[in-house]
């Protein structure tokens, strides 16, 4: 046996048939942070998705600990500074998701762009109102984030005939159909923003309320990456009095919702938020399962 693998939560089985024959494995998918606080000292390899923190006081206590593996892309749950500073490893799992999370941004773009969640709601208490929306066709979509998420969501959303604008403070590369714009033109220029930022755990907001007031009056966001991409009390302004038509998320700030601000938020008709749905196909499950435990097994 290699060592002692501690799993903190649901992965699909594909991973321990991965390791189980060089690890001995311990699962325990609702383990408390207390919890892995008093254990983490035992393990070699500590399994995470996005609900358990991995923080300096868990990588303190984590005398043996070799790998922090994070079960999927972003590692914003993890103190990766001070697992660096202790030589632990970080391994997860690049591009395993894109495709479900491509799939999910476009549905809520459409869900955005033709109050579908709202129709949904009335037909339940069977009020067949007539609810008026916006093609997609000829409207400029935003990228805010122009990695692989974002370039693979432009590529899947031509089929509406959108024009594409793209925003990444990163030097990354534009194909000819994809307009590279500011920030601030990306704010002015979007009819639809969506946001495929990658975040680290302190990451400052990006829109504030100096960024968002330059949108385009009626926009529809979509964030399908991470809620600290937007200060979330600022944009509430901007729900209340319509300039954003629909905020469509699958992240929020706190999963799930305890400030004041969040909770307003959630009562407003133009706000959908699905609970981190992204990843979550039986598809992006197992590729992330492998690709973390290959990585695992790789970086012992
Ligand atoms: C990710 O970073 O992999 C996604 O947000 C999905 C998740 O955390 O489960």
């Amino acid at each position: 046996m290699y060592g002692k693998v501690l799993i903190c939560d649901p992965v699909d089985t594909v991973m321990t048939d991965k390791l189980k024959d060089k690890f001995e494995i311990d699962y325990k998918p609702k383990i408390s942070s207390q919890e892995l606080l008093e254990v983490i000292k035992d393990y070699d390899v500590v399994v995470v998705r996005s609900r358990t923190k991995i923080t300096k006081d868990v990588i303190s206590n984590g005398k043996k600990l070799k790998i922090i593996a994070r079960a999927g892309i972003g590692v914003d749950n993890i103190d990766t500074d001070y697992a660096e500073e202790k030589h632990i490893k970080v391994v997860y799992a690049p591009g395993s998701s894109t495709e479900s999370v491509v799939e999910i941004t476009l549905a809520m773009m459409v869900i955005g762009a033709r109050s579908l969640y709202k129709g949904m709601e009335n037909t339940r208490k069977n009020d067949f109102t007539k609810l008026k929306g916006m093609e997609l066709e000829g409207k400029t979509l935003g990228i805010l984030g122009f990695g692989r998420i974002g370039k693979a969501i432009v590529d899947a959303s031509r089929t509406f005939k959108m024009k594409f604008i793209a925003y990444d403070p990163m030097p990354v590369e534009y194909p000819e159909y994809v307009k590279k714009v500011s920030l601030d033109e990306l704010m002015e220029q979007s009819d639809v923003i969506s946001i495929n930022v990658t975040m680290r755990k302190d990451s400052p907001y990006i829109l504030n309320d100096n960024e968002l007031s330059k949108l385009k009056e009626g926009v529809i966001i979509v964030n399908t990456s991470r809620a600290r991409a937007i200060n979330g009390k600022d944009m509430l302004k901007y729900l209340k009095n319509g300039k954003i038509s629909a905020f469509v998320s699958d992240v929020f700030w706190n999963e799930p919702a305890k400030e004041e601000y969040e909770m307003e938020m959630l009562k407003l008709d133009n706000v959908m938020i699905t609970p981190h749905l992204g990843a979550q196909t039986k598809e992006a499950q197992k590729r992330i399962a492998i690709m973390t435990a290959d990585n695992i097994i790789n970086e012992w």
